[in-house]
Parts: C-alpha cells; sequence; structure tokens
C-alpha cells in the first residue's frame, strides 16, 4: 500500500466538469454559486452534511479561530466551517485533484480568503506546532494505516486545550477486517483500508496525548439515514445531487457496501472527541 494507490482511488479525471453539470442539472446557477449549492454534493462521507454540522457544533469554532481539515476532499466540510462560524480553515489532503477542486469552489463561491488548501499527508503535516485552536478528520482515517502518525500530528498542530473531532467507520468487535464487503467509498479492494476497533482508535488517541472527551456511536443514526435515502428514492427516483459524483462508475454499488456494511454490524460509524491538555 502506498499513498498513491489512495490518491489513485480517489482522482476522478475531470471531476470538476461533473460537479458542475450535475449543478446545472439540478437547476443551479453555476455563473453565481452560493455555498448552499453545493451542500448535497461536497460533503463526502455518510450522512453528508447533517454530519459535519454535528461535528462542528462539538467544536464550538469562534469567529478568527484557525482550524484544520486533516483529508479535506473536494473542501465542503471546510467551507461549511467558514461560513457558518466566520472562522478560518487549512484543509489538507493527499488527492491532488480534490485539492484544486476545493480551491476552484472556494472561489466559485467566495470563500477563498476564509479556506486555504494545502496538497499533504495527515501523517506529516506542514503546519508549526500548536498552530491552531481545533482539528477535525472526516472519514479520512480508514486509509491510514499509520494511527499513531496521524494523532501525534493532529496533537503537535494544536495549541494546548485545543480540540480534534475524528469521525470515522470502525471495524466492529470480533469482525476481521477481511469480512468487509468492498468495494467501499474509500477503498475498491480493502488493499489500502485500516480499519480499526473502537478501542484500538481510542488507545491510539491516548498514546498520543489525547484527553477522549466522547466517543459516540452513530450506527442507529445511520441506518435511519441509509433507510429514509432508500424510501426517498422509492418515491422520487435517484437524486440529482450527492456525493455519489465523486465516486466515478461504480458508485452505485460503493454507496449500497457502504450501507451494507453498516446494517449487517461489519463497521460501526464513530465520533471521537479529543482534548490536548
Ligand atoms: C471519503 S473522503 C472524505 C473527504 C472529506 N473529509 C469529507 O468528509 O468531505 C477521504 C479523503 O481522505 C483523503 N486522504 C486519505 N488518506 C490521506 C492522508 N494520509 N492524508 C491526507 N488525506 C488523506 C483522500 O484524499 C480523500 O480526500
Amino acid at each position: 500500500m502506498t499513498d498513491n494507490e489512495v490518491e489513485t482511488h480517489y482522482t476522478k479525471d475531470g471531476l470538476y466538469q461533473r460537479i458542475m453539470d450535475a449543478l446545472v442539472a439540478a437547476g443551479k446557477d453555476t455563473a453565481n454559486l452560493q455555498p448552499g449549492d453545493l451542500d448535497a454534493v461536497e460533503h463526502f462521507h455518510g450522512r453528508g452534511m447533517a454530519a459535519t454540522a454535528e461535528l462542528a457544533e462539538n467544536l464550538t469554532p469562534q469567529p478568527g479561530d484557525e482550524i484544520l481539515d486533516i483529508g479535506s476532499g473536494v473542501g465542503g466540510p471546510a467551507r461549511y466551517f467558514a461560513h457558518t462560524y466566520g472562522c478560518s480553515v487549512t484543509g489538507i489532503d493527499l488527492t491532488a485533484e480534490f485539492c484544486a477542486i476545493a480551491r476552484r469552489l472556494n472561489a466559485d463561491v467566495g470563500l477563498a480568503d476564509k479556506v486555504k488548501i494545502e496538497q499533504g499527508s495527515a501523517t506529516n503535516l506542514p503546519f508549526d506546532d500548536a498552530r491552531f485552536d481545533a482539528a477535525y478528520s472526516q472519514n479520512v482515517s480508514m486509509n491510514i494505516a499509520d494511527k499513531d502518525a496521524l494523532f501525534a500530528e493532529a496533537y503537535r498542530v494544536l495549541r494546548p486545550g485545543g480540540l480534534f473531532a475524528l469521525s470515522e467507520l470502525a471495524l466492529a468487535d470480533g469482525v476481521r477486517g477481511d469480512e468487509v464487503i468492498y468495494p467501499t467509498p474509500w477503498s475498491a479492494d480493502g488493499v489500502y483500508s485500516f480499519l480499526m476497533t473502537e478501542e484500538q482508535t481510542v488507545a491510539a488517541a491516548k498514546n498520543a496525548g489525547f484527553e477522549v472527551m466522547s466517543v459516540t456511536d452513530n450506527v442507529a443514526t445511520m441506518r435511519q439515514f441509509y433507510q429514509a435515502q432508500r424510501d426517498a428514492v422509492a418515491r422520487h427516483g435517484p437524486p440529482k445531487l450527492g456525493p455519489f459524483i465523486l465516486m466515478g462508475d461504480n458508485a452505485k454499488e460503493k454507496g449500497r457496501n457502504a450501507a451494507l456494511n453498516v446494517e449487517n454490524g461489519l463497521v460501526r460509524p464513530l465520533e471521537l472527541v479529543c482534548r490536548r491538555p
């Protein structure tokens, strides 16, 4: 497994144009995009913007705060934080194409001064010690083998007292990694998928020096979300907009497996809130 395999998995040539085409088909004015126009597409994780909003509430960002988004994707969560709370956000992501799209979308919705994007790895952050007031990472750690480095780097760049919120898909207790059904949104075949149990994730956070303030199990909420999605498709047909646009040709299969893994009790959506003492 290399970082390149992860980047190759996420890279979808021509993606910016496909996003624009989907927005036009959904009736959006792409010459005059507003932050809300992208809501349905740009949050690349289960439960979309609702999950980002809950995570943000846990961090209570203040206007003027400097926030770090580790694995920022096409920048949806970073723009949500900046637009909703008036804070500045720096996003870092491994995938060059996602970084380029994030920068273009920041400019498209008038948030380029509030959201900066850098290409790089979560395990080797190009930032000074204690630079950020808070940090978060949504559905990224599943691709990272070296969880100790992930937590150590998040800890290093946070100021003392700063919070780090991590949401991820954890391996359910007693389940083997090779029982998880692929392809999923984060891995085509499981080769660059590194799921840990809740216990292992909490241990890695503590090992880096974090106090673990809370661990939330979102399995029930996620199951309701998947059922609501199926009901909506049955009533109105497939949606025009969704994070499936970011997932490539086999997006439907990836989405179906994401739901199956949760509904069959193989993986558990978890959110940790950690504090650097
Ligand atoms: C499922 S997407 C989530 C994107 C974003 N956090 C969101 O929720 O909209 C996973 C992202 O993690 C990034 N990623 C994976 N491994 C990474 C690493 N070691 N360092 C930085 N980014 C990474 C990928 O490039 C991809 O953009």
